[in-house]
Order: C-alpha cells, then structure tokens, then sequence
C-alpha cells in the first residue's frame, strides 16, 4: 500500500487545466508598477519569485485596463492599444512559461470605480456612497467597460495566459454593481437581476470571446461585507447578512462558464479586518471557512471554490481555545480538504512572508517557512501609495516601511 498523499499535495483540475497540488497565490496588489502601469524591476522579481514557489496556480493582482480610473498611482496596467505595453506582457508572459511551465497563471481583471484616488484619477460611482461620492456612470459606461474586459481577456488568451479572475469583491466596481445599495433604477441596478447583468454579461461575453474551455474563468466574490447595503445583505440599507444572493451570483457564473471562485469578505474601502483578519478577530477565519464551503455545498462538484483569509493560521496558536498542531494552516486546510469544505487554498499576505511556501511544504522543510505575522504592514504600504511587500521577512520592504513611517 503507498503513502496517502495529504490534501494539500493532491492535483486538482481546475475546469479543463490541471493545478499540480492545491496552492493558490492570491491576487496581492503592490502598486509597484512603473508610473504609466508597466512592469517594473521591483514586480517582475516579485513574480518571479512566486512562479518559482511551487504553487498550483498563480492569481496575478487587480490589473487596471484604463489609465483613468484606478486606486494605486503604480497600478498594473494592461492597455491593449499601447504596443509596448502589450510587449510588455508578452515578453513577461513567456519568459514566465519557460520557467514555470506547470504553474497555472491567471490575471485578475479590475474597475475601481468610486475606490479610485481623485488625487490622480477621475472616481466614479454606479450611485453615490457617502464619503466616497464620484460621477454617476450610465449603461454605456458600463457596456464599454465590458468590452474591455473582453478584449483584454483575449489578448491574455492569445499569449498564453491560462485564465482571468473577474473581480467581484473588496468594494470595487464589480462589487458596487451588485450591492442590493445599488439600488437605482438603470439597466444594472435594481432587482438581483439587473445588479449582477454585468457580471452575468462579462462571463457569457469572455466565453464566447474565447471558446476553447482550456481558457479559464473564475471570480473572486465577496460573500458578504461590512456595508449596510453591501454585498451578501439582505437590502438596500439592510445590517442583515444574508449570503443568498452571492450563492445565486456564482451558480449564475457558473452556468456561464466561470469554473473556480475564489471566497472572500470585505471592502477594502471601509476596512481591513473582514478581508485580511489578523490577531485582534481571528474568529474571522471561520468566517471565511464558513462562506467558503456554503459555495462549495452549492455549486457542481466539478467546480473548483478556493478558500481565503487563512494567513492568520500560520504555524498554529492564533485561534484561541485550539491547540497549535490542530489549528494550523497545514492541518486546518488539510481536514477542511478532506471533510470537501473546500478545495484549495488562497494565500495573500503569506505569499509576501514566502513566496515558496508550496514549494517547501512539498520538500517536508516546514521548519524553514517564514510564516506571516499578520502585522498588516505590507497594507500600510500599499494605503500609502508605496512598493508593498513583506516588511518583516525583506530586508528592502524593511527599508521601505521604515522610511515612509519615520518621515
Ligand atoms: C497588500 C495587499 C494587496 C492586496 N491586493 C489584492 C488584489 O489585488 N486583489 C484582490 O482580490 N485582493 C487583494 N488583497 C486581498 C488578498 O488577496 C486576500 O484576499 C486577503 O489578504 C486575505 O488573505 P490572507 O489572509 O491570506 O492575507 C490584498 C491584500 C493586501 C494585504
């Protein structure tokens, strides 16, 4: 009889593609893009690092496809009328497919809508939230909107990316669309219906774009937040959480072609704590295991529902009331794979702490693993408009953090 394989090491096909174990490096934006959105020095070693890190697949974070409206000054961009910055994609691109051929890598495609900073880019809003306002966009706004997302999933296609993430989560466009907030009366807002026409037509319009299946499609969703109104509450001013409607949301993708998704809590315009727990809530963990298999119990067993927020476990200790060997990530992930709570693992601010933590969990050197402390300081980073990275493991994230904070 041979060794049984734990969890975390088993494959998984992820619609037609195969991960090699069940590792996920999240969407992790750095802002270290150059200042019209290209690749810099400090993002391509960043990437490169977590394709040599032994992941199934790799989630490349929120790309802007429009100058104009974006959060982070040094955002990510993909233009696809600019030449060189479609060089600059494809040169990255297949420089990443000679190096990590097995590793599966998608890009997460984003509209900040009302989150853009005004202070270099122009806020707009599907209906005034206070505090964050912006100009009112209407239905054409939205169908060009689409149509970019649709190009920029092609080009992806073309040169070998392996799939797209449309991002419905943290408070961004995607997700201002289908808060029950939302409620004005226009072709995307209103009832379920009209709230998720724009995620509904993204997916359908990318499939058609892109027929052969090997191409992925996926979502990452907010499965509630911490707005009255927000996404997975029961109305338009509700404090009620009710998650139905995000359920709807993926089985709607998921009727559409989308075949994974990725769980998350949170907008990250109102706060931190719900998307990334750290030590002062770590119950919030549970709420991510628990929005994560409420997916998994609805959605086809082919389908692929990847879990979020689990930095905090680290090595073990960070729940209270739960001895350290049974609460940490390995054995956390490990059982709730097993028990089909979910199927594979997202890992953010860890990625940051080690970008090769699959790759040394696969080699049994756990005791090498630099684990994430959760201090939140790579958030720090990028909410003050600088390089991100790990600032307790990285020498020159260190630096970076300490100069910004003793200015
Ligand atoms: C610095 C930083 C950048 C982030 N960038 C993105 C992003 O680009 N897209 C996204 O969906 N989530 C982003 N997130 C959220 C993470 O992907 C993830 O959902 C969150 O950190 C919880 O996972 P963790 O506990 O493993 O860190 C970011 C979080 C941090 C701290």
């Amino acid at each position: 009889m041979g060794i049984a394989v734990t969890p975390l090491k088993r494959p998984i096909h992820i619609g037609k593609r195969l991960a090699k174990n069940r590792f996920v490096i999240q969407p992790m934006e750095c802002g270290d893009a150059n200042l019209r959105g290209g690749f810099s020095e400090d993002s391509l070693r960043r990437y490169e690092k977590l394709l040599h890190g032994g992941a199934g697949m790799v989630v490349m974070e929120s790309v802007t496809l429009q100058l104009e409206s974006r959060a982070r000054k040094t955002q990510l961009l993909l233009d696809v009328n600019d030449p060189d910055n479609r060089d600059q994609w494809e040169r990255f691109v297949s420089q990443k497919r000679m190096h990590a051929p097995d590793t599966l890598l998608v890009v997460q495609l984003n509209h900040s809508g009302e989150l853009s900073d005004e202070s270099f880019s122009r806020r707009v809003c599907v209906k005034p939230l206070p505090g964050f306002g912006g100009t009112l966009i209407d239905a054409d706004y939205i169908e060009q909107t689409i149509a970019s997302y649709v190009e920029a999933s092609h080009f992806l296609a073309q040169i070998g990316v392996d799939g797209v993430d449309l991002k419905f989560c943290h408070g961004y466009l995607g997700s201002q669309l289908l808060r029950p907030f939302n409620d004005r009366c226009w072709k995307y807002g209103g009832s379920f219906e009209n709230r998720a026409r724009f995620a509904y037509e993204l997916c359908e319009k990318v499939r058609r774009a892109i027929p052969d299946e090997k191409f992925l499609i996926g979502a990452k969703v907010s499965v509630y937040d911490e707005m009255p109104g927000g996404q997975g509450h029961a109305g338009p001013n509700s404090l009620i959480i009710d998650p139905e409607e995000s359920i709807r949301l993926c089985k709607g993708l998921e009727a559409r072609g989308a075949s994974f998704f990725i769980e998350s809590l949170g907008n990250a315009g109102l706060g931190w704590q719900l998307m990334c727990p750290d030590h002062s809530c770590p119950g919030i963990v549970s709420q991510h295991m628990t929005a994560a298999k409420l997916l998994r119990q609805a959605l086809r067993p082919e389908t692929t529902v990847i879990c979020g927020g689990l930095s905090l476990l680290g090595k073990g200790g960070a729940l209270p009331g739960m001895a350290a060997e049974k609460s940490s990530l390995f054995a956390l992930s490990n059982s709730a794979i097993e028990q089909g709570d979910f199927d594979m693992i997202a890992l953010g601010r860890q990625s940051f702490a080690d970008p090769a933590l699959p790759a040394k969990y696969a080699a049994g050197k756990e005791q090498d693993i630099h684990w994430c402390t959760c201090c939140n300081r790579c958030g720090t980073l990028l909410g003050r408009q600088a390089h991100a990275g790990c600032a307790v493991y990285d020498p020159y994230y260190r630096t970076v953090y300490h100069d910004l904070t003793t200015k």
